[in-house]
């Protein structure tokens, strides 16, 4: 069977649960011949509803390789046996009005990489909140200082928050004379979200299925010139956005980030399973908010959220542990005021900017480790800045 339809079943979710249908042990039987392609699982639990949700889904993971037509979704269960036929897809959903053409979610074609874009980068956390978006700009800012040409996509499309932290809550793109959407520059960076597109105040009513045309048009219809990083900011969870992600590129690296309270690293360990099946590589492990010290008493440290949870996750995981990230103020403060943490130079040599420096070496050195060799990192780069 070919692997990418294996890949792409292999990542079916229960919207019940929102776990795989794998990982629930429900997938009884996956076979491909010149009849078609049956998939078949235990359907017990899974509403109507659910069930075609899960179809439609299977019908769009496999554009491309499967002919709508071919597919053979069927279930079993302990009250009866069902059969569902897929029929070829209706109409395609009508476009939104917004500025941005919305797609149908993933296209089905082969994965395509970004032009001029040298690695594709995501950061991706299971539990919301733990500092996804903080770590994606901050991360970005710190490659960037360090010499590399660096951009950002804003994958959170139900609550984008880089237009905040890049200082551009009222900016709005415009595109170029090949229709291409032109991204925003800041900070020596560049970006795109779907936060530019709409009015903050607006209630994002967005069909799931339309996401990954989003993404699909933030990675190829956006003239992002030549870059060194393209790194992705993931709205939390495994769910559509994730898997839209993967069928559209490759991506060349997940950084994983949480807090380092058994609750957060317990998901995170889930999240890391989805990106081990379905072969994305993981380039390591984040620890934000490890620790608090007090402006007035720097000798502290308070663990707030507990002590090592994500190092020792990682070791259990044999994960790289890439940095950890204290807790300062000042990082909370350059977010809500669209000044970012590592781009204020009062903030340097504080233990955040070392952490970020030091994650934002990690990640080249896990690209290029020949680099390093024969010189201490940052000495040449210095000499001639
Ligand atoms: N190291 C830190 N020190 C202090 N505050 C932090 C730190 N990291 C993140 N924060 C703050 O925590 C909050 C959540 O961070 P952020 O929005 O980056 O998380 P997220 O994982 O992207 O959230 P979501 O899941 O909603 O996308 C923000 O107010 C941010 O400023
Ligand atoms: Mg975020």
């Amino acid at each position: 069977m070919n692997q990418d339809v294996v890949n792409r079943l292999s990542v079916m979710i229960n919207p019940q649960t929102g776990k795989t249908l794998k990982e629930e042990n429900r997938i009884v039987e996956m076979k491909q011949d010149e009849n078609g392609l049956i998939f078949k699982y235990k359907r017990d639990g899974i509403s109507p509803e659910s069930k075609r949700i899960i179809e439609k889904k299977i019908i769009d993971a496999l554009d491309g390789f499967v002919a709508a037509d071919k597919i053979n979704v069927l279930t079993v269960s302990e009250n009866s046996n069902d059969v569902f036929k897929a029929k070829p897809v209706g109409p395609k959903a009508p476009e939104a009005k917004a500025e941005i053409k919305t797609g149908h979610g993933p296209t089905g074609q082969a994965k395509k990489r970004v032009a001029n874009v040298k690695k594709v980068i995501a950061v991706s956390s299971c539990k919301g909140g733990v500092g996804k978006s903080t770590v994606t700009v901050n991360l970005g800012l710190a490659l960037k200082a360090q010499g590399h040409k660096v951009g950002f996509i804003d994958a959170d499309v139900y609550g984008p928050s880089l237009p905040m932290l890049l200082n551009h809550r009222q900016t709005k793109p415009s595109a170029n004379d090949n229709k291409k959407i032109l991204p925003v520059e800041a900070f020596g960076t560049k970006f795109i979200s779907f936060g530019l597109f709409v009015n903050e105040s607006d209630p994002v009513i967005w069909r799931g299925p339309m996401l990954g045309g989003v993404l699909n048009q933030f990675l190829f219809d956006v003239d992002w010139g030549e870059l060194d990083y393209l790194i992705i900011d993931l709205p939390p969870g495994t769910g559509d956005m994730q898997l839209s992600m993967i069928q559209a590129t490759d991506v060349d690296g997940v950084v994983v980030v949480s807090t380092p309270q058994d609750v957060a690293v317990l998901d995170t360990k889930k999240g890391l399973q989805m990106f081990n099946q379905v072969k994305v590589p993981v380039i390591g492990m984040v620890e934000n908010m490890s620790y608090f010290i007090p402006e007035d008493a720097p000798q502290k440290k308070y663990y707030i959220f507990g002590q090592d949870g994500v190092k020792k996750a990682a070791q259990d995981l044999s994960v790289k542990f890439l940095a950890e990230i204290p807790l300062e103020v000042s990082v909370r403060e350059g977010s809500d005021n669209g000044e970012p943490y590592m781009t204020n130079t009062k903030n340097e040599g504080k233990p955040v900017w070392e952490s970020y420096q030091k994650l934002a070496s990690e990640i080249d050195h896990h690209f290029y480790p020949e680099k390093d060799k024969g010189s201490s990192p940052g000495f040449f780069k210095k000499l001639f800045s």
